[in-house]
């Protein structure tokens, strides 16, 4: 029997295949294994019954034999044996996006998608060494289950035709264009040189000397050596180094014009970290589930961390056809429907949003601060693109600001809010920066809540270097005020342009519909897919927004994430692209876009 195993095999599984393959070389023709190639899942029980691929549809054959590097076109014997059958069940086949096969001389031969047999590779590596103590039976369920779509599939198979194009494969486009990901820089947006200075001198403080660096920059830099030991190399406080969380503190209360307590305040790596940390805490082990309520189309942070969290996704959908705004009616529903399975303990609200782009109105908060307060719930304020409003009609209120506002019982509500420094004009995705506020946390509950982080010891100090920049920026006088102010207005003032040339030009292909872009980094345009489309999907085992996502892929080089990675009320179809790419690359990809959906339209109408 002959095993052909195509292709790339992220972490684990490719390691222990090679690991195995270099120990072992066995005579191929006793390997129990199998890999097909194939978009849609095919059991051990086909690839038993059929024998050949031959008898598979011509999309699922595999097309390379990694052992003799020989490329096969010919049907290849599919690969089970009787003794494997046993131990792999249809679970563990695991769809995997398009896979290269090389030859030996490293020519490109031919590409197929595969499926390839996780459970399968851990065993012959037991088999052969040792036993392994985690399998994919019997690790934590919850990790296996949680989805991250923003890095799912699709965006592998990009990275694989980027490295297909730095091969030489011909495609119908030169480049990538990754608008999967809120990360500005990735997409060109140049630092803000505040930051990076004082970055600069909090890492390598022998440039404190440095004539340079303006005398701001230099006091900031020595303000937060001093509060971190002397060196960015010293681990903080879990929660923060004091300076950083006092000064936040005061940009809140500047922000918001009420006090704030810096021992409110956690700092944390990106505010996924702070998201996560506070989720965490509403989760139990014995009676109902917790059900958290979230947006949807939500950021699948949620949804993957309350999979992993062992609690219930209580959805309530945004109102489409009302710039994505928020209908307490759809709270109500989702809240009751939802009570009949999980002990509903929490609310998230994104604003402004992810991935719809809406920026709630003060009536709308208000209203869901109502809601949280007759449903007993923990309120969620993602805030992270607070510097992120572009609609002239909209500002940023937050939720603390509208609960204190509100008075009396409302500004007793147990809340967290969070800011990031990946967004707004920084864009400093990869320095981890982040804070969670939380106001009216049972302080024995707090106490827990700290004790909970500690384990992590603490947040990079050089991350709460940048939200230190954040929350205390240049002031009107220092010398990199004007620099700072003239940066940050130039970034968001593009963000804002963006948005707008966005909308109109999805709103002008025929098929697509895109509301207004209010705010944070994204739209997600509606698309109309055609029933042939629909069909040819579900041939291939795709959701249709899944197979239209990677068709805008494959022919154009454009990234854009499917609307069921964040959700969509059943029967409509979304993609999800970032406002990021710089306004050339944005137009280009616009007009790719145009020719895309017609050519679509034209094959599958
Ligand atoms: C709504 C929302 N919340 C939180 C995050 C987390 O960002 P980070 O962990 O980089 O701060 C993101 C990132 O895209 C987001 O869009």
């Amino acid at each position: 029997m002959q095993a052909f195993w195509l292709g790339h095999q992220r972490g684990v599984v490719q390691s222990t295949f090679r690991k195995w393959r270099l120990q072992n070389r066995p005579p191929v023709s006793t390997v129990p294994t199998v890999v097909v190639a194939s978009r849609s899942i095919v059991t051990p029980t086909q690839c038993l019954e059929s024998q050949t691929s031959s008898s598979l549809p011509s999309r699922q054959r595999s097309i390379s034999s990694p052992f003799d590097h020989q490329p096969t076109t010919a049907p290849t014997t599919l690969l089970f044996s009787p003794a494997a059958k046993k131990q792999h069940s249809v679970s563990h086949f695991h769809t995997h996006s398009c896979q290269l096969a090389q030859s030996r001389k490293g020519d490109l031969i031919g590409r197929e998608e595969v499926i390839y047999v996780r459970r399968a590779m851990a065993t012959l590596a037991a088999q052969s060494h040792v036993d392994l103590v985690l399998n994919v039976d019997n690790i934590n369920p919850n990790v296996k289950a949680m989805e991250y779509a923003v890095r799912g599939p699709l965006v592998i198979r990009a990275g694989e035709i980027e490295k297909e194009l730095a091969m030489g494969v011909k495609k119908p486009f030169t480049e990538v264009i990754k608008a999967n990901i809120g990360d500005a820089q990735a997409m060109g947006q140049k630092p803000i040189t505040f930051i990076r200075q004082v970055l600069s001198l909090v890492a390598y403080p022998d440039l404190l000397n440095s004539k340079e660096f303006p005398e701001d920059v230099k006091s900031r830099a020595r303000a937060i050596l001093e509060s971190s030991r002397g060196s960015a190399g010293c681990y903080s406080d879990s929660a923060g180094l004091e300076l950083v969380r006092n000064h936040v503190a005061q940009y809140i209360e500047r922000r918001d014009g009420f006090p704030a307590d810096p021992n409110n305040i956690v700092l944390c790596a990106g505010a996924s970290e702070g998201i996560r940390s506070t989720l965490k805490m509403l989760s139990t082990v014995s009676g109902p589930r917790t059900g958290i309520m979230i947006p949807i189309p939500q950021y699948p942070l949620y949804s993957a961390s309350i999979v992993e969290y062992n609690m219930e996704q209580a959805g309530y959908y945004l109102n489409e056809d009302n710039d994505w705004g928020l209908d307490v009616s759809e709270l109500e529903r989702a809240v009751n429907e939802a009570r009949k399975r999980c002990n509903v303990r929490g609310i998230v609200v994104i604003n402004p949003g992810n991935p719809t782009g809406q920026v709630l109105t003060r009536d709308n908060i208000v209203e869901v601060i109502k809601f949280a307060h007759r449903e007993k719930l923990f309120i969620f304020a993602d805030e992270v693109y607070q510097d992120n409003v572009y609609a002239h009609n909209r500002k940023f209120h937050s939720f603390k600001k509208v609960t204190k506002e509100m008075g009396d019982p409302y500004d007793k509500l147990e809340l967290a809010s969070f800011l990031s420094c990946s967004k707004g004009y920084m864009g400093e995705c990869g320095l981890r920066g982040g804070y969670a506020e939380i106001v009216n946390m049972d302080p024995a509950v707090k106490a827990l809540y700290l004790k909970s982080i500690s384990a992590k010891l603490c947040p990079t100090v050089l991350g709460q270097a940048v939200m230190d920049c954040v929350v205390n920026p240049p002031q009107p006088g220092e010398p990199s005020y004007e620099l700072f102010s003239k940066e940050k207005a130039a970034v968001l003032q593009s963000l804002s342009e963006r948005a707008s040339m966005i909308a109109k030009s999805f709103n002008s292909i025929p098929g697509i519909k895109c509301n207004t872009v209010q705010g944070a980094m994204y739209a997600f345009p509606e698309v109309k897919i055609p029933e042939k489309a629909i069909a040819k999907a579900k041939s291939l085992g795709q959701a249709p927004d899944v197979f239209y996502a990677f068709q805008l892929l494959e022919q154009t080089g454009m990234c854009c994430v499917p609307g069921s990675g964040f959700g969509q009320r059943p029967g409509t179809y979304h993609f999800r692209t970032t406002i990021l790419p710089q306004p050339e690359k944005l137009q280009i990809m616009l007009d790719k876009f145009r020719s895309f959906q017609e050519s679509f339209m034209k094959e599958y109408q």
